[in-house]
């Protein structure tokens, strides 16, 4: 109903080639962890082993200071070899992971380690932290999650159904930009599939931003960016302007908020009070751990659980990622399973918008998220899906609902 019906038969042709994407609507669930809240927590079949199948996890710092990922494995045959270690600026570190690991990428930020690694600088004066933000208890190797705010560059590297899930997610909240780069590699299954359709980017610091909303990274001597040039073009995010990336987090989440002015009393709005540069965000869930905010308790149902100020803040900035548990159907990108990923911390000019770009195309629901399911079938089964969606959502699952996008690659 939500598809022209020319582009569906055009698109059927397309849907018996591998290359289909898949976007889902995914549905999160935070509940308080003991550092970071945990909301990736979709019933998906149990993975595949691949055995000793093997594919690139490679992290990148395009910040101009020096950061220290984490790395936190959450299932799988094989992790990484480090789960947490010093990059510089430019530098990149190559893991390899096997293909059905599930785990989440971050970034530390202003961290000063003792010469150990295992503790703060200085005692921790006071803090057992070694990290301005994503600290792990204030080791260099993470054992854990990362200290609440964090952006997360999230991976289920095999759903058991064949498929990649990853996003970005800021329902822990933000700390730094993030973009996600597919690594086909060789693999020809790969090839067909367009990279502007699988490599988002949240930029939402005002200091990696190109502040010009026309900003066209292909012309300005970077031929590739993201692994894409300008054959296809990634969408980016022309609305929003340097003055709202820095304005966009919610006052009272900001983590270090600019000194009141004289009075102490915060003018309303306060748009005209100077943010710091570097300005992390707690989400609202992260900082209250209100049921109404996590969508936990009474709000577990997306009917009962709106998006919050943050949300819509973080939407209006960063299209392409979770903004809270039960964000729409936008935030999720499905691939053949088999592919490695990269992760770029700042990878600087302007967050993508590549979901709603498609969004006509995403409106169609799945049940299966097979790839080879036809475009027919996927019309006549979108209702049923997701009134059983509903009701699973209800008893408090989190259950993925995958939207076949195989028109998305119709115009190839
Ligand atoms: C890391 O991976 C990238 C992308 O695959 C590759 O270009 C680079 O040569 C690799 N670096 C090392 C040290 O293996
Ligand atoms: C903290 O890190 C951010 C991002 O790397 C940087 O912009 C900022 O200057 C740092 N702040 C301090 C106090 O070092
Ligand atoms: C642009 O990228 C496509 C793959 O998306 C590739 O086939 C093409 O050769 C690239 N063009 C240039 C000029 O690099
Ligand atoms: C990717 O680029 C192609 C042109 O090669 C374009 O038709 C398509 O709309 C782009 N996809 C997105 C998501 O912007
Ligand atoms: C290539 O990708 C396909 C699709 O996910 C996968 O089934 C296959 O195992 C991959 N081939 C190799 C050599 O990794
Ligand atoms: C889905 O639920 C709606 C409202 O409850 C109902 O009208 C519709 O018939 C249902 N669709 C299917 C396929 O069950």
């Amino acid at each position: 109903m939500f598809f022209e019906q020319a582009r569906i038969r055009h698109a059927r042709h397309w849907l018996h080639a591998l290359l289909s994407l898949f976007i889902v609507l995914a549905i999160l669930e935070c509940a308080p962890q003991s550092q970071a809240i945990h909301h990736m927590k979709r019933h998906i079949a149990p993975r595949q082993n691949f055995g000793g199948n093997s594919v690139p996890l490679i992290v990148t710092n395009w910040c101009g200071e020096t950061i220290y990922p984490g790395i936190n494995t959450q299932g799988g045959t094989s992790g990484p070899s480090q789960s947490g270690f010093e990059l510089q600026p430019g530098n990149t570190q190559n893991f390899s992971v096997s293909a059905d690991w599930q785990g989440r990428v971050w970034g530390r930020t202003n961290c000063s380690f003792n010469s150990q690694g295992n503790g703060p600088a200085n005692g921790g004066n006071g803090g057992w932290s070694a990290c301005q933000t994503g600290d792990c208890n204030a080791q260099v190797s993470c054992s854990g999650a990362g200290a609440v705010p964090v952006t997360l560059a999230e991976f289920t590297m095999d759903g058991g159904d064949g498929q990649s899930y990853y996003d970005i997610s800021l329902v822990d909240g933000y700390n730094l930009p993030i973009a996600i780069v597919l690594q086909g590699g060789s693999n020809s299954s790969f090839q067909g599939i367009p990279p502007n359709a699988t490599n988002p980017s949240c930029v939402a610091s005002l200091g990696n931003l190109n502040p010009d909303t026309n900003y066209w990274p292909y012309s300005n001597g970077q031929a590739t960016f993201l692994n894409t040039n300008s054959s296809s073009p990634l969408p980016f995010n022309t609305k929003t302007t340097a003055s709202d990336v820095s304005n966009w987090c919610p006052w009272d989440l900001q983590v270090s908020p600019p000194q009141k002015p004289g009075d102490g009393v915060y003018p309303y709005p306060d748009d005209n009070i100077q943010r710091p540069v570097f300005d992390p965000c707690y989400s609202a869930c992260s900082k209250y751990r209100d049921d109404s905010d996590c969508c936990t308790g009474n709000y577990n149902s997306p009917q009962k659980c709106q998006p919050s100020e943050y949300s819509k803040a973080v939407k209006s900035v960063c299209p392409d990622v979770y903004s809270y548990a039960y964000d729409d159907k936008t935030s999720t990108f499905i691939v053949p399973a088999g592919a490695g990923f990269e992760v770029i911390f700042c990878p600087g000019a302007r967050s993508t918008n590549i979901l709603s770009a498609e969004s006509s195309l995403h409106s169609q629901i799945a049940g299966s998220g097979h790839a080879n399911q036809g475009a027919g079938e996927i019309g006549e089964t979108a209702d049923s899906t997701l009134n059983a969606s509903i009701s699973s959502w209800a008893v408090g699952f989190a259950i993925v609902a995958a939207l076949v996008t195989g028109a998305l690659f119709s115009s190839l």
